[in-house]
């Protein structure tokens, strides 16, 4: 793909985000030649800098981009650096826009941009709209001569009715193909393997429903608590935190039906399809048996004391807001019906990991059984999103001997055994793409929507529901005990590491 000459507009310049992702993505992408040969960044923010005091503050003086370089790379740096610029906008980003639009019309001038702008919205959610509306009062939304494309981070809405009020007000300035909602798990390598794996193999596709699949197990477990983020986290909470985005787009890459292409819209259109078929679950009752909520509680993991969630900064000390989050639900259409997905994402786990088990049915009439006298070990396809990129095949073969014993094994691939080749990064992935148009690995506003359509009453069911229990987890273990109930029959949730 060819990557027209452009500008980069960052907005929230000054934040985090630019220093520790952005400005290293860019880099790199500019040090493996993928950058246009006219090409410029300029930050946006209220602090006050200039072109050469944000330069220091994102590129020379970044340990993100340091630490990574090696001594060639060094000089790529100042060469990298020129390239970036800055614009105070003064107090509010409810501002007139006359003099950014005069900068960015002398900087397309002078560098060539051929007006093809990306406005990356690295600020809070609640200034989104502020910003669409302020550019297009400049025209800077026209598409007229040259492209525009509008990025934005999560959160996505708070609820259903926000999400809803965010999209419709975007789109007063903004035509839905401009606008590029990042979900950074779908810049993981791993989690667009799902669409290879599942339709470039004619061994996989045809046993990949109900007739077949017993049950859909995935795991997002991160071994850190909330960092520094407890402001932000204890109004947000897991279920919005990772479910509502990271986990349904996971869901609706493993449940989908099989797209008639790879065109963005081709893709999602089958992805809007399966988060439509999400059964919602309307009453207490139902939300109640189909979900676990808990929180981690202070404890000592390898000698070392870890705060519980109430006493992590920016936490109310009476907080219910759920760490851990566990739902059962059902995919409502021909190939899914009464098939279980259960899927957990938490803080403070045993480790970091994540990963989507596909638990195949045992054979329908068992002569073997293993050396305890157990028939029904499943065969089990395990996606390993990360760390250790891969997939795992646990089938069962015979013990070597007399008789016929059956021992599950493993049949184990890595990522990292392909070739030395470096990955790019979720955010080099998804900034490429938005560079040149394809919007597949972005999500759309009705998958959003949908997203939420499934949360909602459940978040809702959460915040006033009567009996809504919040468990107590010790940091460092795999969630509460409850949790296990929500599994049918024999199974259990499978802790990697542990079998
Ligand atoms: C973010 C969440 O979207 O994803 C964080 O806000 C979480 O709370 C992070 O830690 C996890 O991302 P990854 O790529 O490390 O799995």
């Amino acid at each position: 793909n060819k990557t027209s000459n452009q500008m980069l507009i960052i907005f929230g310049a000054s934040g985090d985000l630019t220093a520790r992702k952005l400005i290293p993505a860019l880099f790199n992408l500019y040090k493996d030649d993928h950058l246009p040969e006219k090409f410029v960044v300029l930050g946006v923010s209220r602090s006050d800098l200039t072109d050469v005091s944000f330069r220091k503050k994102v590129v020379t003086e970044s340990s993100y981009l340091e630490e990574d370089l090696g001594k060639e790379e060094k000089e790529y740096v100042d060469k990298f650096a020129d390239k970036i610029f800055y614009e105070d906008l003064g107090k509010s980003y409810d501002t007139d826009y006359t003099n950014l639009a005069h900068r960015i019309s002398d900087l397309n001038t002078k560098y060539g941009t051929e007006n093809n702008y990306i406005y990356y919205l690295s600020t809070p959610p609640n200034i989104y709209e502020t910003v669409a509306k302020n550019l297009h009062k400049q025209g800077l939304t026209e598409e007229s001569n040259g492209w525009k494309r509008f990025i934005v981070e999560k959160p996505f809405g708070y609820d259903l009715k926000s999400a809803r009020e965010l999209n419709n007000a975007l789109h007063q300035y903004f035509k839905e193909n401009q606008i590029y909602r990042i979900d950074h798990y779908l810049g993981k390598e791993t989690v667009q393997n799902l669409l290879v794996t599942r339709f470039a193999n004619s061994i996989f596709e045809p046993l990949w429903n109900r007739n077949y699949i017993h049950h859909i197990e995935i795991t997002n477990a991160e071994s850190v608590g909330v960092e520094k983020r407890g402001g932000y986290y204890d109004k947000s909470g897991a279920l919005r935190d990772m479910f509502q985005n990271h986990l349904l787009q996971i869901v609706s890459l493993v449940a989908m039906e099989p797209p008639i292409g790879d065109e963005a819209e081709e893709i999602r259109n089958e992805k809007v399809k399966a988060l439509k078929s999400l059964r919602i679950m309307k009453d207490h009752k139902t939300i109640h048996d189909h979900t676990i909520r808990g929180q981690y509680l202070a404890a000592e993991i390898n000698g070392e004391k870890v705060k519980g969630y109430r006493e992590e900064e920016g936490v109310d000390p009476d907080s219910t807001t759920e760490t851990y989050a566990a739902i059962k639900f059902f995919v409502d259409n021909w190939r899914w019906k009464d098939v279980p997905f259960y899927v957990r994402t938490a803080k403070r786990m045993p480790t970091k990991v994540t990963e989507i088990v596909i638990h195949f049915k045992s054979t329908h009439h068992q002569i073997f059984t293993d050396s305890a006298g157990i028939t029904n070990k499943d065969n089990q396809l395990i996606i390993r999103i990360q760390p250790d990129e891969g997939i795992l095949i646990k089938f069962g073969v015979k013990v070597p001997g007399q008789g016929f014993k059956v021992e599950r094994t493993n049949l184990d691939f890595y990522y990292s055994s392909l070739s030395d080749t470096n990955l790019m990064t979720a955010y080099e992935r998804l900034l490429l793409d938005a560079m040149q148009g394809d919007a597949t690995l972005y999500a759309r506003a009705d998958e959003v929507e949908a997203a939420w359509e499934f949360v909602d009453p459940i978040l809702d069911y959460w915040q006033n529901g009567e009996d809504v229990v919040t468990y107590g987890y010790s940091a460092g273990v795999w969630g509460p005990k409850n949790a296990d109930e929500l599994i049918d029959g024999l199974y259990m949730w499978r802790n990697p590491g542990e079998h």
